[in-house]
Parts: C-alpha cells; structure tokens; sequence
C-alpha cells in the first residue's frame, strides 16, 4: 500500500477453478500473487488495497458459507473467516462485488491491476470503470489510469524474506530426499516412470507435489531438454539426468541431478560430468551481491567451452570460442532463473537495459550442462551424454548459500550413494 500510494486502489482476484477435461478440476492452486498478498486459500475471491480508507483498507470479497455446498467441496472461511483467519480489515460477500468495487474505485485515480492475466475479470473491471468514466463525465471528475499491479508485486517477490527463505529450504529439503532415494533405487532394467514414482512418493509423504513435470531422462533421453515422457527402461552404462522439484506450502524447489544407473561413471562420463561441475561451481562462485544476474551465466560458459575444448570437442583459443558461441550445440540453455512461489519466479532479468545486480535475499538456480548429440565429428564414445547440475542458491550480504547442498554432487559421492 505504501508503493502504490493514497490516490491508488489494486484489484487482484484470485485464481480461476481450472477443468481437465469434462467436469473435472486440476487440483486447486491459487495464483501466486494472491497468495502473496493474502494467503488466502479459496478460488472466487477478489482482494482489494485502498490505502488510507477509513473504514478499512484491506479487503477480501469471498465465497459466503453455504452448507449444501460446504458438504460437497469442504469448508470455506467465508466473510468472517477472511477477517479473522486472514486479517482483512473487511470482508464481503462476492455476489456483492458489483455493488460495493464501483464505490471504492471511484475516488481513486490509479487502479493497479494486471490487465491481460485474468481473461474473465478483465471485462468486469473496464465495465465497473466505464460505469465511473460514465458518472465523471457529468461530474468533470479525472479520468482514471491503470497501471500493472504485477509490476509492484514481481518486484517484491524477488526479494525472499526470512519466512519465504525458510519455505523455499523446506522444500528444497524435500526434493534433495527425493533425489536421495532415485539414486539409490534406479538400476538397470527399472523404467522412467519407476523412477519417478519413487520421487512422487517422496514428495507426497511430505505433504509435497510437484513444482513441474520432472524430466526423468535416462541415457540418449537426457539430450532432449524438454524430455517428460519418462516411459523408457534404464540401460548398463546409461547416464539418468534427474530434474525434479517439489512445491511444498507454495514455495519451489528444482534439482537435477545426473547418475550412473549401474554405480559408476564411466571415465569419458565422468570427464564431462566433472566439466558441468566445474563450471557449477565457477557460476555459483558468481552468486554475490554486487555482482549481475549474467555474471554466473558467463563463468559457466567459460568452463564449459575450455573443458569441451580439453575433451577435444572444441578447437580453438577459448576467448574466440566464447565470443563465437561455439558452445551452443552443447550447452544451449541459460544458467538459470529465479526461484519462488513459481519455479521460473518473476521478477525483471534487465533493468533499464542492464543485467539486474544480484542482492541478499534474492534466490536463482544455477545449472550448467553439456548434451553431445550424435554426430560425425564427434568420437562416439561421447554420444548421447547429457548431463546438467543443478542447484538452488540465496544471495545474502557474504558467500552464496546453496539451498539444496545437502545432496550429494562430486562424483565420489554419487557413486557412494548409488
Ligand atoms: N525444471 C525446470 C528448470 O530447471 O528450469
Ligand atoms: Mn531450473
Ligand atoms: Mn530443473
């Protein structure tokens, strides 16, 4: 309320009932900007700031209680649930709100709301403004202006306070269980999807679900970075590239990790593992205040493209190869992306035209990778390997912390934990 000011009122509703197919729903999850800013659980609900009103300044419209439908879908907290469990100033019914929203629009002259989010509200608040725009006209009042709310709100989630750092540890200790428990389960012969049952149940048993659909990539699999059909069986000497993370109380985790399913590397596996995690830690090593958001992104490009270049896969001098991006065809993605209540959590990369410097509080993935697709030039004793690390890192006022350094990643330790 401070950031949008006394003149301005913001406008968010929750997230729509979403259907699968026919009548039934996707498990429920409110929008993460609304969860934000409330925590409140429900879909149909609208929350509203209006700095400085009197009678109250943060309000909730929200389903009331209805016992036919509480018996079918649970309870709800209606009004005076929203102000007691949820410390609105004022709670109202959401049948309500074409009667009440108009008023306490009109004296505003921003209304902070992202336009374009929410298809179905969108035509409801233009009709609830043209309504006042109708009035103004008669009244001479100013026109009213819309600014993006999600400006305001990406801006604010980038920097995790003390309770959203604990949450997003929590559910980072969760996935570095699940992972834990594929290593030592995946074996030669299991399948894909056995693999990620056992990460399922892992996540599930800490009243956890997934943050994405996991990529459980065994062998030439692990070259297709957006690889989810995790339906083929694990062979002698393949490689399993795990990415996988669990939501847990709204807050992301999101892990990879990449094994050998019979228990040890193999010496050309291992030189490129040993590439990706050089320039791990090299990008990590990045991770600090002061620094830009490009500045891990541009030490791993480097390791990588030295290290392909010292498996032979590159010729040339390294600054010339940087500058030609003659990693591409191995190493094709960034090195990572902020990480919150969303697993690609927003927030700006650039500001004013120039990478975003990194500070305390703010938490990003990095993960590097190298991916060899078949191909003449390349001796064959490298085809189909694709491994990529990948970890979860805080910026504070000193050294980065890693989130999920708990699990295992030097290839001693793999193997041992295999
Ligand atoms: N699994 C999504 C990502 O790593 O960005
Ligand atoms: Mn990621
Ligand atoms: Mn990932």
């Amino acid at each position: 309320m401070h950031m949008i000011g006394r003149e301005a009122i913001a406008i968010l509703p929750a997230a729509p009932v979403r259907h699968r197919n026919g009548d039934i729903e996707y498990a429920y999850r409110q929008d993460s900007h609304f969860h934000y800013l409330s925590g409140f659980p429900e879909p149909d609900a609208v929350a509203v700031l209006a700095p400085g009103r009197p009678q109250g300044e943060y309000l909730l419209f929200v389903r009331e209680h209805d016992a036919l439908r509480e018996c079918w879908d649970g309870a709800r907290a209606g009004t005076e649930g929203a102000v007691e469990r949820y410390a609105a100033d004022d709670a109202f019914p959401i049948e309500d709100i074409d009667e009440i929203l108009p008023g306490l629009m009109e004296q505003r002259s921003q209304i902070f709301y992202s336009m374009g989010t929410h298809p179905d509200f969108d035509p409801r608040i233009l009709s609830w403004v043209n309504g006042l725009r109708g009035q103004s006209r008669q009244e001479a009042r100013g026109l009213q202006e819309f600014v993006a709310l999600n400006h305001v709100l990406d801006d604010m989630r980038l920097y995790k306070s003390r309770p959203e750092q604990a949450s997003l540890r929590r559910a980072a200790q969760i996935a570095v269980g699940a992972h834990r428990r594929a290593i030592r389960f995946a074996r030669p012969g299991r399948m894909e999807y056995e693999v990620m049952a056992e990460v399922l149940h892992e996540f599930r048993s800490h009243n956890a679900d997934l943050s994405y659909q996991p990529i459980v990539a065994g062998g030439a699999n692990a070259c297709v970075m957006h690889y989810r059909d995790n339906d083929q069986q694990l062979c002698e000497g393949d490689l399993l590239l795990l990415d996988a993370g669990c939501e847990h109380d709204y807050y992301a985790s999101d892990i990879t990790r990449t094994f050998p399913v019979s228990g040890k590397f193999t010496v050309v596996q291992r030189a490129v593992y040993e590439v990706v995690l050089e320039a791990q830690l090299a990008a990590i090593d990045k991770v600090r205040a002061g620094n830009h958001w490009n500045q891990p992104h541009e030490a791993a490009v480097r390791v990588v493209t030295q290290g392909l270049a010292k498996l032979g896969l590159l010729k040339g001098a390294t600054a010339k190869l940087i500058k030609e991006q003659a990693y591409l065809p191995f190493f094709n993605h960034r090195t990572g992306h902020w990480l919150g209540l969303d697993v690609h959590d927003v927030g700006d990369y650039k500001v004013g035209g120039e990478w975003r410097v990194l500070e305390p509080g703010m938490v990003l993935t990095v993960e590097p990778g190298i991916y060899i697709r078949p191909s003449t030039k390349i001796p064959k004793e490298f085809w189909n390997i694709g491994i990529r690390i990948e970890d979860e890192v805080l910026v504070t006022s000193s050294a980065p912390e890693v989130l999920t350094a708990a699990l295992e990643r030097t290839p001693e330790a793999i193997e041992s934990l295999r």
